[in-house]
């Protein structure tokens, strides 16, 4: 199939990023958003991609502004023109997907691939919003969306194989991104992974670490920025919109702290609001090397959630490995029910969230019953947080010490 015309629905941040993406591929791109402003606010951050682009000296500034004129902006689904592939990076509500789904079912051609850039949401609930099942699917993105090289594809209940070939082939050979398949389940893998250890960062912060320890601490583990950083820049709201449909989903291992609801509560959002765990320049992203300020509202929230002294601590203090065990224990679980292959949670880990080393790797590194002791005894002192996948038990029964003793066995991820 070829891809020479998208959509995309959505100029906010991951739509815009999106847009470029394609714009890049050489392929015409309509950003449609419900505003005029929100539309132009989409090209202008376009366009600073671009820019960047040229002053890196990655591009030049001819092809900057062919690439750019790619771009079309509009506020109606008039103006789509006949596109091969409809990425929709809307508000993550299931309600206003489902209703975009069905007018995008309506106008585009019969051809024309869905595909939903949600961080968690069912995909096969959206693609019963359409008449042509087969054809949706999830495309997830990470944010920043132009320079993160992971796409998850996600199949819904009725996806055909065809639509996934395609949708590998534009990710792949088209965008010059790698994509995973994955089992449609709520947060796909890298999001289902990523919450338990954002919120472990909650929960360590509310027993006395500092945001700037915490983050210190995960970089030098091998994370491109901390949980706390990464909170700030992908939104509060945002996360704690996720980590609630994660909660009701899979239950207290997705428990989080009640900080998050506080800090936005008080409207700090992150680096668009101007705070979040730390102070921002509103809507500016941090410079490199910058000294962050913590925002000093966090002490005052915690102090206040602390006052009933009901949170449970660790008698130990805490570590790198305390904040990143329940992101592998979350791999076993997703192993477990067999949502990607192993390989496929290492590749995940490292282009969608920067993570060096490979999660599989350090475990086995550190040894998987070493891994399962440390689990249980924070289970023990912590809750249900830590509660260990079973798969994770049979493997340290089976004296599995190296994931590709399971490969190639190539799971089916449905
Ligand atoms: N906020 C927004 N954009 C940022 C940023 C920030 N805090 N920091 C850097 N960037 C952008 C820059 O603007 C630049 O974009 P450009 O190429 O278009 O100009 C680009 O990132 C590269 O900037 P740098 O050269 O300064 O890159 P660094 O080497 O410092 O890396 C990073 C920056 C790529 C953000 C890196 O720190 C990283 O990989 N962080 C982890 C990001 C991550 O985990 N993403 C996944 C989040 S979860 C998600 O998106 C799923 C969703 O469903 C919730």
């Amino acid at each position: 199939m070829k891809f020479e015309r998208a959509t995309v629905i959505g100029a906010g941040a991951m739509g815009s990023g999106i847009a470029q993406v394609l714009s890049q591929a050489g392929i015409e791109v309509v950003l449609k958003d419900v505003k005029d402003e929100f539309v132009e606010r989409g090209l202008k951050n376009i366009k600073r991609m671009y820019d960047s682009r040229v002053k890196k000296g990655t591009m030049t500034q001819e092809d900057a502004d062919r690439l750019f004129s790619k771009v079309r902006g509009t506020t109606s689904y008039d103006e789509l023109g006949e596109p091969d592939i409809v990425i929709e990076a809307a508000l993550e509500e299931i309600d206003v997907k489902l209703e975009i789904f069905k007018t995008l079912d309506m106008i585009c051609p019969a051809h024309t691939l869905l595909a939903s850039n949600t961080s968690a949401l069912s995909i096969s609930e959206i693609a019963a919003a359409t008449k042509r099942p087969e054809k949706v699917l999830g495309m997830h993105f990470f944010n920043p969306a132009q320079v993160m090289k992971l796409v998850e594809v996600i199949p819904g209940v009725k996806t055909s194989e065809e639509t996934i070939k395609h949708a590998m082939a534009l990710t792949k050979d088209v965008m010059k991104k790698t994509p995973v398949r994955v089992k449609e389940c709520p947060g796909f893998l890298v999001n289902r992974l990523l919450f338990p250890y954002m919120n472990e960062a909650l929960w360590a912060l509310q027993e006395g670490a500092t945001p700037q320890e915490i983050d210190d601490m995960m970089v030098q583990f091998g994370m491109p920025m901390g949980p706390l950083a990464l909170f700030d820049m992908t939104g509060l709201d945002v996360c704690a919109h996720v980590n609630k449909f994660l909660y009701n989903e899979y239950g207290p291992r997705f428990e989080s702290s009640p900080l998050l609801d506080k800090l936005v509560a008080a409207g700090c959002l992150g680096q668009k609001s101007g705070s979040g765990f730390y102070l921002h320049e509103q809507g500016a992203v941090p410079q490199k090397g910058e000294a962050k300020k913590t925002n000093p509202k966090l002490e005052e929230i915690i102090k206040e959630l602390n006052a009933d002294g009901k949170v449970r601590k660790s008698s130990k203090k805490v570590d790198a490995h305390r904040i990143i065990l329940p992101m592998f224990n979350e791999a076993m679980y997703a192993l477990q029910e067999e949502v990607v292959t192993p390989a496929d949670v290492d590749t995940g880990m490292e282009f969608g969230c920067g993570m060096k080393g490979g999660l599989l790797k350090i475990a086995q590194e550190k040894g998987l019953e070493w891994c399962l002791t440390e689990i249980n005894a924070h289970h023990k002192e912590l809750g249900e947080r830590f509660r260990p996948s079973w798969y994770l038990k049979k493997l340290v029964r089976a004296k599995v010490e190296n994931f590709s003793e399971l490969e190639p066995k190539q799971m089916a991820v449905r």
